[in-house]
């Protein structure tokens, strides 16, 4: 189907816009008063993400509410390791919990991967269907996936955590056997990718939202490899690669096989731009916290961000909207964007 807002997707590509489009990370979920009424008839976070038309639902929710150019699928990072063979839970007010986690070299060779692991993903993909449908082409839908590393924090750490140094010491004690659970995780999220723009993902972003805590030395080691693969080996649709907290490894982000690339806020949209190169288009950044702020100091921060981005630009935030945003802080970053229009060259 032909997409009415195709702003987003042309942007990806380079090609000169009016505007930049904006959409945000976590918009699926978190603070919508529809999603939560949608959550409180269920038994929990995994019912809704394992319903195709549930999970369908709400990822069309902010397109609705919030007018953004973009739909972010609804689902979790975490879905990834459950086929692979650890299950998760969601546990309310805490975050995941994994009961059983990887300590040794036999559970890692327990675990399944690639096409084997992905196969068992057919809600994902049955939701992304659904999705399409009824979206009837307004805007693009861009499908996820966790990058390795921080797939494997999870898998090792068994939960959220603020240091991850369980997972951290297994790249210092045990290097092989974290890179042999890397290799098994590239590949599940290859195949699981490439499954997804099959099932109608118009674009793939990877979230390496725990890229901060490693040492460059360790990012150049355990992380940028295995995301070089999976950029590499999808090629049915863009890519955009968020790795928060990656501000040193950016030059070499820049050089992966993806055609954009996200800033969290750390990082002034200058600094982002010099750091990754004139050729991404480079998504972000405003501070989450932003939105806190009176609406017309919102519309004040985004215009200059906007200002300082120039073109080649994705609008977004420089990491997820936090569930007790105020929707007036959302309404305001969202339509400052969508009123916006470059200079004339
Ligand atoms: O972006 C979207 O709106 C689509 C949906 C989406 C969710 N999780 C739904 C969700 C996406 C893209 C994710 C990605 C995700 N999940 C990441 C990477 C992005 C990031 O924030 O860095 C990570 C690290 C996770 C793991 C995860 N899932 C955690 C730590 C938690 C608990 C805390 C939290 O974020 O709310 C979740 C649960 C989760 N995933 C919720 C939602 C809407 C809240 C669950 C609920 O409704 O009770």
């Amino acid at each position: 189907m032909e997409l009415k807002n195709d702003l987003l997707l042309r942007t990806v590509r380079g090609e000169a816009v009016e505007r930049p489009p904006v959409w945000l990370m976590r918009q699926a979920g978190r603070i919508l008063p529809q999603y939560r009424a949608v959550r409180e008839r269920l038994s929990g976070f995994k019912e809704l993400v394992e319903t195709p038309e549930l999970a369908a639902e709400v990822t069309i929710q902010p397109v609705d509410a919030l007018d953004v150019d973009a739909a972010i699928l609804f689902s979790d990072i975490l879905v990834i390791p459950e086929a692979m063979g650890l299950s998760y839970e969601m546990v309310e007010k805490r975050g995941p919990l994994f009961p059983e986690t990887i300590r040794s070299e036999t559970d890692i060779e327990r675990l399944l991967s690639g096409e084997e692991a992905a196969g068992r993903l057919g809600y994902v993909y049955e939701a992304l269907e659904v999705t399409r449908k009824n979206l009837a082409g307004r805007v693009p839908l861009i499908g996820f996936s966790g990058a390795p590393w921080t797939l494997m924090a999870y898998m090792v750490e068994g939960s959220g955590s603020k240091t991850f140094s369980r997972a951290k010491r297994l790249l210092y004690q045990e290097p092989a056997l974290a890179h042999r659970l890397l290799g098994k995780i590239t590949q599940t999220i290859i195949a699981y990718v490439k499954e997804k723009a099959r099932h109608g993902a118009n674009l793939i972003q990877f979230f390496d939202s725990w890229a901060g805590i490693l040492s460059p030395e360790q990012y150049r080691e355990f992380s940028l490899p295995y995301l070089r693969e999976a950029c590499s080996a999808v090629s049915e649709v863009p890519v955009t690669v968020f790795a928060k907290g990656a501000w040193f490894a950016l030059p070499d982000i820049a050089r992966l096989d993806c055609q954009a690339v996200g800033l969290d806020w750390n990082i002034s949209p200058q600094e982002g731009r010099s750091r990754v190169g004139a050729e991404k288009i480079l998504q972000g950044n405003l501070d989450p916290c932003y939105l806190y702020a009176d609406p017309e100091k919102v519309s004040e921060a985004t215009r200059k961000m906007l200002e300082a981005f120039g073109s080649r630009h994705i609008a977004n935030l420089g990491h997820g909207v936090y569930p007790d945003t105020p929707l007036e802080g959302v309404h305001a970053f969202v339509q400052t964007v969508k009123g916006y229009r470059y200079h004339r060259q």
